[in-house]
């Protein structure tokens, strides 16, 4: 697969098989992922790659503060609102996800149904978490966006399949506490990682994209 196939073809997945992705394979995800480039190469990501009895602990606690509709701890703010072209892309998001699965993600009760998923992981046999220094810049959090879609590559690439979740960061403080990361740290991104179920109706969909015209112009 060549590194145009590999991103046209990469997509998130929801249903993996039960099968544990060899440690020496996750940690190659990651070897590769550390070549992204980073603002005066900084390298400001860590990892933390959680399996077995440690993800099953954690989505216990992620899913017991859903139910207990504890405040959520996230080190990032959800968007109040978005500009219209972005609305429009998630409204049409929503629209094919409710076709295709019949989740209706406008529905405060599907919307804590979504929120369980992700906090088990989309029952992946691997959580990925992305972290960094709660005291670098903006600059280093598009870094951790280079290292995530590297890594989601490298994934794709090795027959492995990702979803990156903002979700699983609803609870930052207390994923901190459960994994020991120190609260000093920015919780960015969990990830979802594992071998693709490509049976499962939930993987079916693939999103579309704008056209090139409509956010691409050409200046001489
Ligand atoms: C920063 C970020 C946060 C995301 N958060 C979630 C999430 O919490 N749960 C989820 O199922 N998908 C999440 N996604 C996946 C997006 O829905 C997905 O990337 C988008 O619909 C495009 O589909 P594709 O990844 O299959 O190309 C997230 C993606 C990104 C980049």
């Amino acid at each position: 697969m060549d590194a145009i196939e590999c991103i046209q073809s990469r997509r998130s997945i929801r249903k993996f098989t039960t099968e544990a992705v060899p440690q020496k394979d996750l940690k190659e995800l990651i070897e590769t992922a550390q070549w992204s480039p980073s603002y005066k190469n900084t390298q400001p990501w860590e990892v933390a790659i959680v399996s077995g009895a440690k993800k099953a602990e954690l989505s216990k606690v992620l899913v017991g503060l859903l139910e207990e509709r504890a405040t959520p701890t996230p080190d990032f703010t959800t968007p109040a609102s978005w500009p219209t072209a972005e609305q429009e892309r998630i409204d049409y998001l929503m629209k094919k996800r409710k076709e295709l699965t019949g989740l209706d993600l406008t529905a405060p009760e599907m919307v804590v149904k979504a929120k369980k998923a992700n906090f088990n992981f989309y029952y992946a046999p691997h959580a990925i978490y992305l972290f960094q220094d709660a005291s670098l810049s903006e600059w280093s959090i598009f870094d951790m966006g280079l290292f995530a879609q590297s890594l989601m590559l490298a994934a794709n690439a090795k027959g492995l399949a990702t979803v990156p979740q903002a979700f699983a960061t609803d609870y930052a403080k207390e994923v901190k506490e459960c994994l020991g990361i120190p609260a000093s740290k920015r919780l960015v991104l969990g990830l979802s990682v594992g071998y693709p179920d490509m049976e499962s109706p939930v993987n079916a969909y693939r999103t579309e994209r704008s056209s090139t015209d409509s956010i691409c112009q050409f200046m001489e």
